[in-house]
């Protein structure tokens, strides 16, 4: 790892591993943002890319979507995974989603959805999510004083919540799990698919199994429209037609994805933190006012998704630098969730902090559709945590997986005992 004021090699910054035990990276970024906080790099074995490291940029590009656009990837690839993906594809993605439209195509599909998300309609959802809350507290509760709280509760609650949405059967809730995790941590040791089931590329079989799955339930959708989410997606027109098969699938598979494996990070790493901090989580007890902005807080924090792609349209200059068109920029979300320009005490996890204008949800015309859904969640689950739980810490070494894609703890063995 670099030193303090070293800017770190390149290889390093389009590195996976350099989450595994910090969910900032700080070393790493830290001294970025001092030295060279847009930092053209050159990584072995990936395209180049410009490293934004600064809330303000971040917020900047943000504000920019005609010039910093999605198209055409919206994570960095390495060069194998590029050039398999375009032989297998004859594109740069297997995926057509929010993630990689821009306009006019990305407001249209947004909209199929975005009233669904918003808190108004998410009320509706209250009683679902405390009922799934309860659950997830009782099978602590069954468990004998001890369990591994990344992989035994927090994945099991946001995914509960988004598959009922789906529609997806709780008999298959496992099933996507691991489809998610080896989507989105595909370097990962534990989490990744070693060999295709298929004669494609291990990616291009994941996708597949992703597609095959919703195919089944976009199909019954049509036969059988309910009032229910995927019936929305499964029968959304676009432009008077009939949403094309990639895009009504991309739809399910980000949904299915994105819906639980960050919420389930900030759930564990949230209460990773506290554990370690356990005046912070009295804090929580005495004052459950402070729930909410506690849960803005481990979105900080954990700022579960390590980042995103942009692409210039066109030439442009950025902190004083030209950015080409056709030139990639990663966001670097957790840098900017630790920028000393934008927060107090940054390396400082702090339960009643405020103002806190974090990016864990990016910014700008992109900015997370399920955010106030993720926000519920996490909400409901502490309020009712500090309620039942009397006591709680740390019961062995914690780790983080192992992706610059998403990222939460990989295991975390906690000793407890409920009121
Ligand atoms: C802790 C929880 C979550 C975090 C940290 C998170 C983070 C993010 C981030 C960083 C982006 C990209 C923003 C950008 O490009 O500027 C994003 C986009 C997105 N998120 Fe989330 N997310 C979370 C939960 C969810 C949930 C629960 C859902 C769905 C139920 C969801 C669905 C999406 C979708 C569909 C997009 C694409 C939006 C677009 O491109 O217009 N996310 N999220």
């Amino acid at each position: 790892m670099p030193l303090d004021n070293e800017i770190p090699p390149d290889s390093l910054i389009a590195s996976h591993a350099i989450f595994t035990h910090d969910p900032a990276a700080e070393s790493v970024f830290a001294p970025l943002r001092r030295e060279d906080p847009l930092h053209r790099t050159k990584a072995p074995g990936h395209p180049e890319f410009w490293a934004v490291t600064k809330h303000s940029d971040i917020v900047e590009i943000g504000k920019r979507p005609q010039i910093y656009l999605n198209a055409p990837m919206s994570f960095l690839p390495s060069n194998d995974e590029l050039s398999k993906t375009k032989e297998e594809t004859g594109t740069n993605n297997y995926i057509r989603a929010l993630t990689h439209m821009d306009a006019p195509d990305h407001r249209v599909y947004r909209g199929v959805t975005q009233s669904w998300f918003m808190p108004a309609n998410l009320k509706r959802l209250d009683e679902t999510i405390k009922a799934v809350v309860g659950e997830m507290l009782d099978r602590m509760a069954s468990r004998d004083g001890q369990c591994d709280f990344a992989n035994d509760i927090a994945p099991w609650l946001p995914l509960r919540v988004i598959m009922r949405l789906l529609g997806v059967p709780e008999s298959d809730h496992p099933y996507m799990l691991k489809l998610t995790q080896e989507l989105l941590a595909p370097e990962d040791p534990d989490q990744k698919r070693t060999a295709s089931t298929g004669p494609r590329s291990v990616r291009a079989q994941v996708f597949q199994d992703f597609y095959d799955y919703f195919k089944v339930i976009v199909e019954s959708r049509r036969k059988n429209p309910t009032d229910d989410l995927s019936s929305v997606i499964a029968n959304m027109r676009i432009d008077g037609n009939a949403a094309p098969e990639l895009e009504t699938l991309s739809y399910f598979v980000t949904l299915a994805t994105a819906g639980h494996d960050t919420t389930y990070a900030t759930l564990a790493g949230g209460l990773l933190e506290l554990l370690r901090n356990p005046a912070q989580l009295a804090i929580l007890r005495t004052d459950t006012a402070s729930i909410s902005t506690a849960a803005e807080e481990m979105f900080r924090w954990v700022s579960p998704i390590k980042h995103f792609v942009r692409t210039a349209s066109t030439d442009t200059v950025l902190r004083g630098k030209t950015i080409r068109a056709g030139d990639h920029l990663m966001l670097c979300f957790p840098s900017a969730n630790r920028d000393e320009e934008a927060f107090d005490s940054p390396s400082k996890f702090h339960v009643i902090r405020s103002p806190n204008r974090h990016l864990a949800f990016g910014s700008g015309v992109h900015s997370c559709l399920g955010q106030h859904l993720a926000r519920f969640e996490v909400r409901a689950f502490f309020a009712e945590f500090v309620r039942r739980v009397k006591k709680v810490e740390l019961d062995g070494d914690f780790e983080y997986v192992q992706s610059n894609r998403a990222s939460g703890p990989k295991q975390m063995p906690i000793r407890y005992s409920f009121n």
